[in-house]
């Protein structure tokens, strides 16, 4: 079974990303440092941009097309996009407007401000549009017919689906504006940070496990506070939370929240999947012989809770990103602090636990484990990490302990 894309290339969407190819020349990885938009909303809009020379000149490209009505910016929660609109915004100098939904309670009250009379030839930016997608699904249609000069730019993390969209996908930054990124947002905080220096070397690691997703930077970079680098780096690989609810620029108070948001609003059966998928930190297929109904595949997509990669193939290739990874482990896994720390019993390894657990006795870090078994560092820190659960150990020697005691024989890779 296969996943069509039929219906995204029939809804008009371009996949912005490097890996589909329709952008690969215009997403350059040179940085910009923009003027930082004047008008518009959140501390944001402040800080200068960084990279998006590509993503910028698509947009301008699309919008240059008159048939074009309805663009919609979509993309995983944090990954820039409402600073994306804003750097548009200040490109188009004038003859825009930009209207954050999520300060609408009701979707009457938006449709109101839309239909407000304004100057012609407009151009309305709608951001945080997922709080309305099915009111603006219906009622967008009319108001384009009604106002015909003006346009709208959705920013949503989900396209409308209506007929006339043209739907563009937002990528992560490109590696070396999110380490730029990541290097702006360290000196704020430790002002003498350089990536020259030896806390620096660690950017490029921590911008890879971060998969250059520009609020999970952020979120990372306001931790410098009280970690080094280093730090920081080994306490993302243990995989602790050191992402959530940081202070940072932006007006998103956590990314879980986000995250969370897109995943209440699925059905019980994608709740299910979207778990199902979690377990993978690599590019994977869902389709051979899983199961799992390509629809709810591509709804997943759709939400940008999985994110299409290049596939070597036929067969449609998708990862989920780390941050969202991460909310869904916590779904699985109760808080550490409601586990009774002194139960006794423990829980079976998979034959890769076992093979994990015992690398970690021989004192292998992380990476290393990643290396010898030829997997992703964030799984083996997903392993480690269930390794401990399952074992009721609070360190690594414990987990050499058990290894020690119970001598397991890694019967079966996975
Ligand atoms: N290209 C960029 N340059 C500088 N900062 C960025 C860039 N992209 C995103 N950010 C910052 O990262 C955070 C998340 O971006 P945001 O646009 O709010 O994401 P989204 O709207 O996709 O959820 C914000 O604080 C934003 O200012
Ligand atoms: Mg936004």
């Amino acid at each position: 079974m296969r996943i069509s894309f039929d219906i995204y290339r029939r809804l008009g969407v371009i996949f912005m990303s490097r890996e589909y190819g329709m952008a690969s020349g215009q997403i350059q990885s040179r940085l910009s440092a923009g003027k930082g938009a004047r008008s518009g909303p959140g501390a944001a809009a402040f800080a200068p941009i960084v990279g998006r020379d590509g993503e910028l000149g698509l947009l301008r490209q699309q919008l240059a097309d008159p048939s074009v009505r309805l663009l919609t910016m979509t993309g995983p929660a944090g990954v820039g996009k409402t600073r994306l609109a804003l750097a548009l915004m200040e490109d188009l100098a004038g003859g825009s407007q930009f209207l954050d939904l999520a300060g609408h309670e009701r979707a009457e009250t938006v449709f109101e401000a839309l239909s407000a009379p304004g100057e012609t030839g407009r151009l309305i930016i709608l951001d945080q549009a997922e709080h309305f997608t099915e009111a603006l699904a219906a009622g967008l249609p009319r108001l384009l017919a009604e106002r015909p000069r003006i346009r709208v730019l959705l920013v949503s993390r989900e396209p409308l689906h209506l007929y006339g969209e043209r739907v563009l996908r937002v990528p992560p930054l490109a590696r070396v504006a999110s380490v730029e990124l990541f290097r702006q947002r360290a000196v704020a905080v430790r002002p003498g940070f350089s990536l020259a220096s030896a806390d620096g070397a660690e950017a490029d690691d921590l911008c890879e496990l971060l998969d250059d997703l520009p609020l999970a930077i952020e979120f990372a970079a306001a931790r410098l506070k009280l970690f080094r680098p280093r730090e920081l780096l080994n306490r993302l690989r243990d995989g602790q939370d050191v992402l959530y609810g940081g202070p940072t620029l932006s007006h998103h108070s956590s990314m879980r929240e986000a995250i969370g948001w897109s995943y209440e609003r699925l059905t019980g059966p994608e709740q299910a999947v979207f778990r199902r998928l979690a377990v993978h930190e690599d590019a994977f297929s869902p389709m051979a012989g899983t199961g799992i109904a390509p629809e709810i595949v591509e709804t997943l997509v759709d939400k940008n809770l999985l994110v299409p990669v290049a596939s070597p193939g036929d067969e449609p290739r998708f990862r989920m990103l780390n941050a969202v990874r991460s909310f869904s482990r916590d779904l699985h896994s109760p808080e550490p602090a409601e586990e009774p720390r002194t139960a006794p019993h423990t829980q079976p390894l998979t034959p890769r636990e076992q093979e994990v657990a015992m690398l970690v006795a021989q004192g292998m870090t992380n990476r290393q484990i990643a290396r010898r078994l030829g997997i992703a560092e964030w799984t083996a820190v997903n392993h480690v990490r269930n390794v401990m659960r399952k074992l009721n150990c609070t360190s690594r020697v414990n987990v050499a302990g058990w290894v020690i005691r119970e001598q397991p024989v890694a019967t079966a890779l996975d």
